[in-house]
């Protein structure tokens, strides 16, 4: 199986990929690896004739310093998880000096509004430091197909934006949400979670389930606000916010609009842990 460490090694391997005309499918990570990952690289593995895997936890996209010392690095059981898989896929995980080039630093990105809503106004710069290393990323493994997954639905947007804003050439693939059995949706932060925390936490997507029910007789505030008061209710959760958006523009969704596709978003802390989770209601 290959492992490359420096951008050297992982860009003689693109050129030889390329000269032979191979696709490339590339699934950006950044490692602690679960199913959720494994479904994007097991599809790219079958629509690609090359799979390259991104194990990094970059710096850039952190607001707290003690979320991103926490956050789990599992290199290991990361590779053993992708050689079950399919053992010609590629890892890439070069460290934060190698990536960045000795220059750890944010570049700043438009979105065009998508990077104000939810996530942008709750972890400040964030967007522009995963725009940051995804140009890094496409720049070194220009891949044909990347794939996001729903579970982060803002990011995913935020990716095509930067694809069709910055004129990049790769094509950008949606995945669904991988859940465990409870409804929980997998994340390499429940890693951190206790045991009872863990069977705590599926009450995030019954909520989210309760609250599309609400949405078929009710409005997008009523529906919030029905959400707020469950989480008061809740002992163990602090809700961060509940957002009923177009998912498209990712703006509010303050009255029903006919044929508008909307989603409900949630992001709350547990123990300490920030937990995101979102849905489509229509
Ligand atoms: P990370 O959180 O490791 O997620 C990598 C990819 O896996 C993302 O596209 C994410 O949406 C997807 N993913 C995570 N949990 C999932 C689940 N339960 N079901 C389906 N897909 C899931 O997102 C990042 O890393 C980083 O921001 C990154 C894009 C790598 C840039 O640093």
């Amino acid at each position: 199986m290959n492992i490359f460490y420096s951008r050297q090694e992982i860009t003689t391997f693109i050129k030889g990929a390329i000269s032979s005309n191979k696709t490339i499918g590339y699934v950006p990570t950044m490692g602690a690896l679960h199913k959720g990952h494994a479904s994007l690289i097991e599809q790219s593995a079958t629509e690609n004739n090359i799979t390259i895997v991104s194990v990094f936890v970059n710096p850039t996209q952190f607001d707290n310093t003690i979320d991103l010392e926490k956050y789990p690095r599992t290199l290991k059981n990361d590779v053993e998880l992708i050689k079950k898989i399919d053992s010609t896929i590629v890892i890439f995980a070069p460290n934060a000096e190698e990536l960045y080039q000795g220059k750890i630093e944010t570049k700043s990105y438009s979105f065009d509004g998508l990077e104000n809503e939810m996530e942008g106004k709750h972890r400040k710069g964030h967007f522009d430091g995963v725009g940051t290393v995804l140009d890094l990323f496409f720049n070194l493994i220009k891949p044909t197909n990347a794939y996001f997954g729903e579970k982060d639905f803002q990011q995913l947007l935020i990716v095509k934006k930067l694809v069709s804003n910055y004129n990049l050439r790769v094509n950008i693939i949606g995945c669904d949400i991988f859940r465990e059995d409870s409804g929980l949706a997998m994340s390499s932060r429940n890693e951190r979670l206790s045991a009872n925390s863990r069977k705590s936490a599926t009450f995030i997507y019954k909520t989210l389930l309760e609250a599309k029910e609400q949405y078929k007789t009710k409005n997008a505030s009523d529906v919030e606000q029905w959400v707020t008061n469950q989480f008061l209710k809740n002992n163990v959760f602090k809700l961060e916010y509940v957002s009923i958006s177009d998912a498209k523009t990712l703006k509010p969704a303050v009255n029903k609009l006919k044929n508008q596709e909307c989603r409900i978003f949630i992001a709350a802390f547990i123990d300490e842990i920030r937990l995101i989770d979102n849905i489509a209601l229509n």
